[in-house]
C-alpha cells in the first residue's frame, strides 16, 4: 500500500494522494444519497449509505486511501449535547453538558459498523483512514453551539479552567472513539485541529500541545502499527515545529500558510508530510492548478509526502479538476 509505505518513509515520485472531504457534495453519487435521507447525520449513521459514499472516491479517483464517511461532529453526542446541521447555517448544538457528564460510546455503533463495512468492500490494496476532531476544536463546537468568528466563549472556558477540564475529557473520549475505529478495520487516524489557528500564544501549551501529547502517546503505545496523521491548521511556524517536535505524529498535515518550499525547508526530509493546494485552485483547475501541483512536488522531491489539498474540497469543484489533479500528481 503506498499511502502506508510513504508514511514509513517510501520516497516515490508519484505520491500517495487524497483530499480532506473526498466524499462530498461536489459529487453526484453523495448528491443522491444525500437526498435520500432528511438530513445530513441520517446518513451518517446509515452504514451501509455511508459506507457507499465513502467508496465513491475511490472507484471515481482510484485515491490511495478512503476515509471514514462520518463528521468530526458526532462526538458532542457521546456527551449526550444534541447536534444538528442546519441548511445553510451549518452546525448547531445544543448547551454545552456539565463537565461530570461521562463519555458513552452508544452513538458510535453505527459509525464503527461503517468502518467495517468499508473496509469489507474496499480493494484489499487500499487503506481505510479513521478521523476524529482533535480536543480544542471539539470543545470551540461545544462551546459556541456551532461555528464562530472569534471564539469568544471557547477562549473564555480556556482562561478560566473549565477548557482544561474539557481537554482531559475529549483527550480520553477521542482516544476511545478512535480505538473503536481501529478495532473496526481503519489502518490509520487522523486528527483535525481545524481551528488550532485561532488559539493565542498563552493557550498553545495547554490547548494544542497537551492534549495532543497525551492522545497521541497513548495511541502510539497502544496501536504502535497505526499511525496517526495530524492536520493543525493554521498554526504559525514557531508553534507548529514545537508542537511536532514534542507529539510526533507519523505524519504531519500542513495546510497553505507557507509556501511548500518553506514546508521543505522546516521539517527535516524524515518528516512525511501531507500537502496540497489551494482548494480554490482545485475549482479553477487548468493551468493555475497544474503550475501548483508542479510547483509541491518540486518542493517535496526526495522526501516522502502524502498530496492532498491545503483544506477540504470544496462543493463547486468540477470533477473533471479533480481528474487533472490526480493525473498531474501521478505523471512523473
Ligand atoms: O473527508 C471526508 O470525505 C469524510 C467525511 C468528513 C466530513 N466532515 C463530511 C461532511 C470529514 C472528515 C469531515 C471533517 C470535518 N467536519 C471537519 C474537519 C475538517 C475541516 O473541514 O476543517 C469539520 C470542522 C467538520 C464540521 C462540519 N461538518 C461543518 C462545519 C459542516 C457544515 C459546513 C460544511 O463545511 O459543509 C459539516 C458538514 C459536512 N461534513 C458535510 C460533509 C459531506 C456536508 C453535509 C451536507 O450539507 O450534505
Amino acid at each position: 500500500m503506498l499511502f502506508l509505505e510513504t508514511i514509513h518513509g517510501r520516497v516515490s515520485p508519484k505520491p500517495p494522494l487524497w483530499m480532506m472531504r473526498q466524499a462530498g457534495r461536489y459529487l453526484s453519487g453523495y448528491q443522491k444519497k444525500r437526498q435520500e435521507h432528511q438530513d445530513f447525520l441520517s446518513l451518517c449513521f446509515d452504514h451501509e449509505a455511508a459506507s457507499d459514499v465513502a467508496l465513491e472516491p475511490i472507484e471515481r479517483f482510484d485515491f490511495d486511501t478512503a476515509i471514514l464517511f462520518s463528521d468530526i461532529l458526532t462526538v458532542p453526542l457521546g456527551f449526550s449535547q444534541s447536534v444538528k446541521f442546519e441548511k445553510g447555517i451549518g452546525p448547531l448544538l445544543g448547551t454545552l453538558p456539565p463537565a461530570s457528564t461521562p463519555f458513552s460510546l452508544d452513538f458510535a455503533v453505527p459509525i464503527f459498523k461503517t468502518v467495517q463495512r468499508t473496509k469489507e468492500k474496499l480493494p484489499a490494496h487500499k487503506p481505510l483512514l479513521g478521523f476524529s476532531g482533535s480536543p480544542w476544536t471539539l470543545f470551540s463546537y461545544m462551546v459556541e453551539g456551532g461555528g464562530s468568528k472569534t471564539f469568544e466563549e471557547a477562549k473564555t472556558h480556556a482562561y478560566g479552567g473549565l477548557g482544561q477540564r474539557w481537554m482531559e475529557k475529549l483527550s480520553d473520549a477521542v482516544f476511545a472513539y478512535l480505538e473503536g475505529q481501529i478495532h473496526g478495520g481503519c489502518d490509520a487516524v487522523m486528527l483535525f485541529d481545524s481551528w488550532a489557528g485561532h488559539l493565542p500564544f498563552d493557550l498553545i501549551e495547554d490547548f494544542l500541545i497537551q492534549p495532543h501529547e497525551r492522545l497521541v502517546t497513548r495511541l502510539r503505545k497502544t496501536y504502535p502499527q497505526v499511525p496517526i496523521i495530524l492536520f493543525p491548521r493554521k498554526v504559525p511556524l514557531p508553534f507548529l515545529i514545537e508542537l511536532h517536535a514534542r507529539v510526533r505524529p507519523h505524519v504531519l498535515a500542513v495546510d497553505n500558510t507557507l509556501s511548500p518550499e518553506d514546508y521543505a525547508k522546516a521539517f527535516s526530509k524524515e518528516t512525511v508530510l501531507q500537502i496540497g493546494p489551494d482548494p480554490v485552485l482545485l475549482k479553477v483547475g487548468g493551468d493555475p492548478l497544474k503550475k501548483a501541483v508542479k510547483r509541491i512536488k518540486t518542493a517535496m522531491d526526495g522526501r516522502p509526502y502524502i498530496m492532498n489539498l491545503a483544506h477540504g474540497v470544496l462543493p463547486t469543484t468540477p470533477v473533471e479538476n479533480v481528474l487533472d489533479f490526480v493525473r498531474w500528481t501521478r505523471e512523473v
